[in-house]
């Protein structure tokens, strides 16, 4: 496998093209990203954390049959994956209130919703990634309805097994986003599952294990990430 040229330099992950048209590199770096790229800090292994932490869960996504977009592990901060037309859209889901919705709804932290919420928000920094609704993706030709509706069975779906094995490690999986797209016309999941994109609190004690710790001025963020790929059995 052959790295060619970057394709795309996103916030935290470069994407390379390869010498198979097919595939693509997906490099995770150490930039750690907040409030819409307002803040970037390089902080120590995270681009090998996440890619690590992003490969044991796309494995285990597949494992219960969700399409997903990873090939192979290449190094420790890349990644070989199937190249997709990327939907602009993203798909949120939570378990329990915190982070926008919060804000927005005016929903005490921490409140257990059941059933989950699903929400769609339109990938654009500029615009600060606006809530829109299946109305609008299917105006504005983001994604068919017949699209939406498989990443909408999906996202629950991911949202089953997920819940599962962090519960299983001591963990309350709070929310996440989910990026899908399309290879040979078929919905599959893409982008990256790590603690930059969802919300995980220890079980016991309600701390928290993610991008929050950044975004709050916490400290100890990768010790977090790390703390919680050891315990789902990432090997680092
Ligand atoms: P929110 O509470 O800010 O709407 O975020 C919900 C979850 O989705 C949270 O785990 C962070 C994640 N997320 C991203 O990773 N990137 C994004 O651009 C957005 C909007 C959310």
């Amino acid at each position: 496998m052959k790295k060619l040229a970057e394709l795309y330099r996103g916030k935290a992950k470069t994407v390379y093209t390869t010498d198979n048209p097919d595939l693509l590199i997906l490099e995770f770096r150490n930039d750690t990203s907040a409030f819409d790229g307002l803040r970037i800090e390089q902080l120590e292994r995270k681009g090998m954390v996440n890619n690590k932490f992003n490969y044991f869960i796309m494995t285990k996504l597949h494992d219960a049959g969700i399409p997903t977009q990873v090939e192979a592990l290449l190094s420790d901060n890349e990644v070989i994956v199937k190249k997709l037309e990327m939907v602009p859209v993203e798909c949120v889901v939570r378990n329990r209130a915190a982070g926008s919705l919060v804000k927005r709804l005016g929903i005490e932290e921490g409140k257990i919703l059941n059933p989950p919420t699903f929400e769609l928000f339109l990938k654009n920094d500029a615009l600060h990634d606006p809530m829109v609704n299946d109305s609008h993706c299917k105006t504005f030709g983001w994604v068919t309805d017949e699209q939406l509706a498989k990443m909408k069975k999906l996202s629950y779906k991911i949202n089953t097994v997920l819940s599962k094995l962090f519960d299983k490690a001591g963990f309350i999986l709070v929310d996440y986003k989910l990026e899908f797209g399309l290879s040979n016309g078929e919905i599959t999941l893409g982008d990256e599952f790590s603690p930059d994109g969802c919300r995980l609190w220890e079980k016991d004690t309600l701390k928290k294990m993610d991008k929050d710790r950044f975004r709050q001025g916490l400290g100890g963020v990768i010790e977090a990430y790390e703390e919680v790929a050891k315990r789902i059995g990432v090997q680092l």
